[in-house]
């Protein structure tokens, strides 16, 4: 198999080239996204590997049948970015990592939970310029506190336990829910209600875009904090900087934005960015945002590499698609 991977960073070759030693494919790297003016990058190649910030829409799709493609091996366990109806129908098979590493991305939350609760952001600046006061650093603790945990898959039950670590009491909503010690199961709006702390850890659909729209925010406590480390289009932005900017909720940490594509995982810094919702959140004092690395562990990356190789290889060998999307 030929395998070309889209929007390689370091990282990923680093990780691949050390699975592959016992795959023996042929890969091939190219720091280009996947889109319809780069899909033919992929002529030539039996699989593609995109990653989530690739958009694999119908054209996209139809551009790599026509250069032979023959499937499309996801790195990433979200999938809302490829058309996989469309990419069925003309029978290229979409492959997933479903699971990796829930710890790295509930980890991730909790990190910028702490972060923006104990004014971490600040505390650094603040002590790299030798200036040691503490005045507007204060505070609160997580234990005793109420975390609304919205999504109870893989993740979620770990971000479950770190909670529990913490002595916070659990809220969750999961439209299929299943018991969990410790737990107790609400509808959304209660969650809302009743969260000192929102967290978010389910799949984007089709029918939960902006979930968090400005009538839920409406429905949280003025100090709330609101964590997505899932995918950004769950949170309507605009809503979000109005409710932050009119003090309706207390804080943001996110490791997701709904308009990240082409933004997140570049270097910016010699332009600036044109998208204003955004540049308006980063420079608020109780928002926190990360370029999507909820996923960025060395664990996280090996387990990436080798089920996304063994997805392949499950597809030369003309086996069942263990982690085929449908
Ligand atoms: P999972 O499939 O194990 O669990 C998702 C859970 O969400 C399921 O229990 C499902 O019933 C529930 N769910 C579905 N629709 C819902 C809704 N409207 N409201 C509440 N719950 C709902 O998935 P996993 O592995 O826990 O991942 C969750 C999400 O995290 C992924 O879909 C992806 O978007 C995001 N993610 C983010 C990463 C990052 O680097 N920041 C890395 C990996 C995943």
């Amino acid at each position: 198999m030929k395998i070309m991977l889209f929007d390689a960073k370091p990282y990923d070759r680093l990780y691949f080239e050390e699975a592959n030693k016992d795959f023996g494919f042929e890969i091939s790297y190219t720091d280009s996204t996947l889109s319809e003016h780069t899909a033919i990058l992929a002529s030539g190649y039996d699989a593609v590997c995109p990653f989530v910030d690739c958009t694999v829409d119908k054209k996209v799709i139809d551009t790599l049948k026509n250069e032979g493609v023959k499937i499309i091996a996801l790195r990433s366990a979200g999938y809302n970015n490829v058309d996989y109806h469309y990419a069925e129908s003309l029978s290229i098979p979409v492959v997933r990592v479903p699971a990796y590493s829930p710890h790295a991305v509930a980890e991730h939350s909790f990190a910028l939970l702490l972060a923006i609760v104990r004014k971490l952001t600040h505390a650094y600046v603040r002590t790299r310029e030798f200036n040691f006061s503490l005045n507007g650093l204060v505070g609160f603790d997580l234990n005793g506190k109420t975390i609304g945990i919205i999504g109870t898959g893989k993740i979620g039950k770990a971000a479950i336990s770190i909670a529990k670590g913490f002595g916070m009491k659990v809220l969750a909503y999961d439209p299929f829910p299943s018991a969990i010690k410790g737990v107790e199961f609400t509808d959304l709006d209660t969650l809302l209600q009743q969260s000192d702390i929102v967290s978010l850890y389910c799949p984007l659909t089709n029918d939960n875009k902006h979930m968090i729209n400005r009538g839920t925010l409406k429905m949280m406590k003025p100090s709330a904090v609101i964590v997505n480390t899932s995918r950004g289009a769950l949170i309507d932005s605009e809503a979000l900087l109005d409710a932050l900017k009119e003090k309706k909720i207390r804080a943001a940490a996110l490791d997701v934005y709904e308009e990240e594509t082409g933004i997140f995982y570049t270097d910016q810094s010699d332009t600036g960015i044109e998208d204003d919702t955004l540049a308006r959140l980063i420079s608020m004092p109780n928002v926190i945002i990360t370029s999507h690395q909820g996923y960025l562990t060395e664990e996280a990356l090996r387990a990436i590499s080798q089920t996304t190789l063994s997805n392949i290889r499950e597809f030369a060998e003309g086996r069942e698609l263990t982690n085929l999307v449908k």
